[in-house]
């Protein structure tokens, strides 16, 4: 990995929503932060023909409310100098011909080439090709490409065929922004830093883990895509799949990115396939219908602009999963996500198995159950908690729940950064540790498939739920058959 380094970033989609709200938010503060070289500079290529100075209007107007903490506290001198790192080039993607003006943008200096496609993947080969045939030297090159990669396997796979046709897979970064996100990277130094984890880490002590991203936005004018998503592909195949590896894997040889990457992999594969009695037990998907979300009243998804009126597209998702090695044989993980939920969360909770024969009475007088778990939470704030029992003072020998709290933005004062940073930075700095290599996202795809299958065909809908609520009653019933409780139901 090289730290500091000068480089020509173009960002393909860059008059879109993902460049605008959060990655060139993310450079500006990587470059407020000096972590970006003198010599990088930001290629902004869309099909609009902006001006340069209407396009960096635009960006002031459009990218800097998005910067973390108030842009009000911004230098504009700062925002200024990070301008003049911007060159816009209309472009028309499809056009090959347009390509010759980059490959001349590009060629003025010996920097490390980043494309970054934020753009439709329908639009990936056309770019690579055009790439390709526009004669710019891409053997140093790297390409980060966004999700979704693709609406199944198959799609998945042609468009991994059509960027592997000009680049190599070590040249390509397939981002899922939840790996960059500080408490990920904690959950990874809490397991391998410590000795006192790797012995409670399997089967004969944990009870079930439980993995829950939790929302309280809807689809946010995204109804059109969303509604040909829906929360499957939009967040158990990439973001849950992939903290449920961070969970589950087995302690890399190092840190480098194939040893982590390989321990993923065997995570995915191991993943247990669904059954067609499991596909009716351990999977529920729900829709949201009108409701309130922190005191305001909201519309019900299919009420949403931009879908469809009798939509059955899932806005929840629940899954009792199972992971087939010697470590995790028997052990459910519980997959949580949806959108116009009760809260944002994001945390992952261990429960370890209950204390075999209890000699002092327990709270609730319930000798089963357990009282130990571990926390940790990615969203809204970063902590990692562990639940014990404990004696409460006085007299005789009464136990109460405590927690042992570690909570980051206390513990450590330093700026902590937003996953987007980390990763454009890893990108221009050639780390691929945090990005998901093709062999992953193709297992993850395998084992979501059939479900998705089982419910294009299903006669039966998505459960609607209260938007606001915790999703539909059959997610916590489904929790109760395997005696198991959602945290809002304990
Ligand atoms: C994106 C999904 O990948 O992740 C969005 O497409 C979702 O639908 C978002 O809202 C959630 O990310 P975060 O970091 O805000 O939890």
């Amino acid at each position: 990995m090289q730290p500091h380094i000068p480089f020509t970033f173009t960002l393909f989609g860059a008059t879109g929503d993902l460049s605008m709200r959060k990655i060139l938010p993310a450079l500006f503060v990587a470059h407020r932060e000096g972590k970006l070289h003198q010599d990088g500079r930001i290629i902004c290529v869309a099909k609009q023909d902006f001006s340069q100075e209407d396009y960096l209007a635009w960006v002031s107007k459009s990218a800097a409310p998005y910067v973390k903490g108030s842009f009000a506290g911004v230098d504009n001198a700062l925002w200024l100098s990070f301008l003049a790192r911007l060159t816009y080039l209309p472009l028309d993607l499809l056009d090959s011909a347009g390509y010759l003006s980059l490959a001349k943008t590009l060629a003025a200096g010996k920097a490390v080439s980043v494309f970054y496609l934020a753009t439709s993947p329908a639009l990936f080969e056309p770019i690579c090709a055009n790439l390709a045939a526009s004669k710019i030297d891409l053997s140093q090159a790297r390409v980060v490409l966004e999700k979704p990669l693709g609406h199944d396997l198959m799609s998945s796979r042609a468009i991994n065929d059509a960027v592997a046709r000009v680049f190599a897979e070590e040249q390509i970064y397939r981002i899922d922004h939840y790996l960059g996100k500080e408490a990920v990277q904690n959950l990874l130094a809490l397991r391998f830093a410590n000795s006192l984890f790797e012995p409670l880490w399997r089967r004969e002590s944990v009870a079930h883990v439980q993995l829950t991203i939790a929302e309280q936005l809807g689809v946010e004018g995204r109804g059109d895509f969303y509604d040909s998503t829906g929360a499957m592909r939009d967040m158990v195949q990439n973001h849950l799949l992939q903290l449920l590896c961070m969970v589950a894997m087995e302690p890399p040889t190092s840190m480098d990115a194939d040893a982590v990457r390989d321990e993923k992999l065997r995570v995915l594969r191991a993943l247990k396939p669904f059954s067609a009695e499991d596909m009716e037990l351990k999977a529920v998907r729900g829709q949201y219908v009108s409701g309130a979300v922190e005191g305001q009243s909201v519309a019900g998804y299919q009420q949403e602009p931009g879908v469809a009126t009798q939509s059955q597209t899932e806005t929840f998702v629940a899954l009792h999963a199972e992971i087939n090695n010697w470590r995790w044989a028997g052990v459910p993980f519980f997959l949580r996500t949806g959108k116009r939920l009760a809260q944002r969360t994001a945390e992952i909770i261990i429960t370890f198995r209950p204390i075999p024969h209890a000699i002092l009475p327990m709270p609730g007088g319930q000798p089963g159950t357990s009282s130990n778990r571990l926390v940790i939470r990615l969203q809204p704030d970063e902590s990692i908690q562990l639940h014990c029992l404990a004696k409460q003072p006085g007299d005789g020998m009464t136990v109460q729940p405590v927690a042992l709290d570690l909570a980051f933005d206390q513990a450590f004062k330093q700026r902590r950064a937003d996953a987007y940073e980390r990763l454009l930075l890893d990108a221009i700095r050639g780390n691929l540790s945090l990005f998901v290599r093709r062999d992953e996202q193709e297992a993850a795809w395998r084992w979501v498939e059939p479900l998705l299958r089982h419910w294009e065909t299903s006669a039966s809908a998505p459960k609607p739920y209260m938007a606001g609520s915790w999703g539909p009653t059959s997610s916590f019933a489904m929790m109760e058959r395997a005696s198991a409780q959602w945290p809002e139901d304990r």
